[in-house]
């Protein structure tokens, strides 16, 4: 753009704003993320970008709300409004923390830039960046050349679908503009790129610093005969054509003002919609038909992908937030297990079979992982064994969701396929992922209802059954106090079982030791056999150090609240280890023993146990007779 252009431009907002805002709404938009490492000078090419582009933010700003005013009454047109509430969506899952969007534009097109910083936790910045892109500018530093980094960003923007790669590679002037080294990074950069399915990609030799073959060829590379920087953004094609693909909303709330009126609202995924349609809500499978297509600027015949729109429904059918309505006659798939990718962005490692939250379209709900397959090395893109991910790290894992979810493949569609993973205590994104394909197991097992159940099983039995689960440091006195109540049960005529940590480990879970994620795998297996054991009418005890709030909590939840007796068996640690009657805590303090609980393992203590027992203030007998007590007392 030349600065008579820009010149216009400002003119035009200052003495006709009408045509100035109507020619900017007809711009397309091109969203792109630039990744580098550190010191590519990432920040300069941004600031080189804005600046070269000379738009006054606060023009902008007037322009861009002045255009969220017109939101509605342009149809499908994709505008600022849009990208805001985008973004809201965003911040709401807590991930847009430090990515910071800019907004510029040119004569021919507006940007949407997302500045991911390039140093720790880049990977969670950079997917977050990433997922709503429609180009990757790869920062390469010429001195340098690629790095693991830019692997990785790479091998992230291939997994993320982005359409369009733009090598940049910087500092070209300090390398006294050699075409050699250009042609080297770029060759080097092909081999890896073929090998991710990065087909195409376009590569701009510049200076940053110096503006070269940012706006305009420079004469400094005479040798490149190739399109400046701006020209390339200005000139690639956006927009994946979804109006092809089969109608998919995801209904991100129920609108319901009244008792006449009930609107599914949401942003349509893929399609196009019309009055008449008819429609399956997933995943129930009920069906019915377009009523209308409501907006606040009236009804409207048609609505096409990207545009957010309220329907109403034909028929009084039952449809919540996170149901996806899609067209009756192509429906996707629905399962509740699955293979994916998966990005992982948090300090603590994944685990196999902790319980998270995955966040699917517009759904909320638990989700595990049943097994991690493996991870990617991102520099030979080697397959190794895994069973944890680290953070950064990217593996292929089978997931097992709590309910059946309507999705597509990720390749297929974003918004179907795609899921962050929350951490269900401290509500942080914990990781993201793309779905592959439902694993056949997800369809063929049924659940059997059995004629004689719980109920009748305990009522024979004459109680209700319970799990009361005893958690507390090695030695702090829970299968001493566990044994002293199944015995006083037992005494009383009830039907009981003790699961005692040491034993079970010498059975079912003798494959586990104690790393963290054997310890998840143990408490969830002794969380199923409770299960098991409660339905078959039983009082269980449970003596187990259970150690993680996490894993304690999937056991609450698994068996259910109402039957679930949490008892903290609270002994401090400095009294567990002076009784040390495994002589374990000597131990691991000689550094014979590693991952030992309250030594170099972690103790979580409850937050809200049902009974805690002070076991220095009372005897291993008190504390069993607390525990009958309060079970007398409670049923
Ligand atoms: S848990 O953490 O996975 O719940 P669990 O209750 O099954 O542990 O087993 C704990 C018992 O294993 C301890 O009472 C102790 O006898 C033994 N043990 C052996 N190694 C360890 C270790 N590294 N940490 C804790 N307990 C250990």
């Amino acid at each position: 753009m030349s600065a008579a252009t820009t010149y216009e431009a400002s003119d035009l907002i200052a003495h006709d704003i009408g045509a100035y805002l109507d020619a900017h709404q007809h711009k397309t938009l091109l969203r792109f993320l630039t990744c580098g490492s550190v010191d590519d000078g990432k920040s300069t090419l941004i600031g080189r970008l804005l600046y070269d582009a000379k738009t006054i933010f606060e023009d902008q700003m007037a322009a861009l709300e002045a255009d969220s005013r017109r939101v509605g009454t342009q149809g499908g047109d994709i505008d600022f409004a849009l990208l805001v509430d985008g973004l809201a969506a965003e911040r709401e899952q807590g991930i847009t923390i430090d990515v910071a969007y800019r907004f510029f534009s040119t004569d021919r097109r507006k940007f949407i830039v997302a500045d991911t910083p390039g140093h720790e936790q880049y990977t969670r910045n950079m997917v977050t960046g990433a997922s709503t892109a429609d180009a990757a500018v790869i920062l390469i530093d010429a001195r340098r050349g690629i790095l693991t980094q830019t692997r990785r960003h790479s091998y992230l923007v291939s997994l993320l679908g982005i359409r369009h790669v733009i090598l940049a590679v910087n500092k070209m002037d300090l390398m006294g503009w050699s075409q050699d080294v250009f042609d080297e990074i770029v060759a080097e950069y092909t081999a890896f790129a073929a090998q991710i399915g990065i087909e195409q990609f376009h590569a701009v030799p510049l200076s940053a610093l110096r503006g070269d073959n940012i706006m305009t060829s420079s004469e400094h590379s005479p040798w490149y005969t190739g399109p400046s920087l701006m020209t390339l953004l200005e000139t690639l094609e956006v927009g994946d054509d979804l109006q092809a693909d089969p109608f998919r909303l995801p209904v991100q709330w129920v609108n319901r003002p009244d008792l006449d009126f009930r609107g599914f609202a949401g942003q349509i995924a893929s399609g196009v919609v019309r009055p008449g349609d008819p429609v399956r809500v997933l995943p129930s499978g009920k069906t019915s038909s377009v009523a209308r297509i409501v907006t606040a600027d009236g009804d409207l015949d048609l609505a096409v992908a990207g545009q957010s729109i309220t329907l109403t429904l034909a028929d009084e059918i039952d449809v919540s937030r996170g149901d996806v309505l899609v067209t009756a006659d192509r429906p996707p798939e629905v399962a509740d297990q699955f293979e994916a990718t998966v990005v992982w962005m948090d300090d603590e490692a994944l685990l196999p079979g902790r319980p998270y939250l995955m966040k699917i379209g517009a759904r909320l709900l638990g989700a595990t992982i049943s097994e991690a397959k493996y991870k990617v090395d991102v520099n030979t893109l080697a397959q190794q064994p895994a069973k944890r991910l680290e953070q950064n790290e990217i593996g292929v894992c089978t997931l097992s969701l709590e309910g059946n979810v309507p999705f597509e493949p990720y390749g297929v569609n974003k918004d179907l396929g795609g899921f962050i993973l929350i951490d269900r205590i401290s509500n942080r994104t914990v990781g993201a992922g793309m779905l592959h394909f439902a694993l056949r197991r997800s369809h063929n097992i049924h659940w059997q209802d059995l004629s004689v159940d719980r109920v009748a099983r305990a009522g024979m039995k004459n109680q209700q059954g319970r799990v009361i689960w005893l958690t507390g440091l090695s030695g702090a006195g829970k299968s001493t106090i566990a044994n002293l109540v199944e015995k006083r049960l037992h005494a009383d005529g009830r039907h009981t079982y003790l699961l005692d940590g040491d034993n079970v480990r010498h059975g079912l879970n003798r494959d586990l030791g104690f790393t963290e994620e054997d310890r998840v795998e143990n408490i969830r297996r002794v969380a199923e056999v409770s299960k098991l054991m409660l339905d078959a009418g039983l009082i269980v005890l449970v003596s187990f150090i259970s150690p993680f709030r996490a894993e304690r909590r999937m056991a609450r939840d698994l068996i259910g609240a109402e039957d679930f007796v949490e008892v903290y068996v609270n002994t401090p640690l400095a009294v567990a280890e002076q009784r040390d009657v495994k002589g374990l805590y000597k131990k691991a303090r000689a550094g014979e023993l590693k991952n030992f609980t309250g030594i170099d393992s972690a103790y979580e203590p409850p937050e809200a146990a049902e009974i805690t027992v002070d076991t220095l203030a009372m005897s291993a007998a008190e504390a069993a007779e607390a525990i009958v007590d309060w079970l007398r007392t409670s049923v």
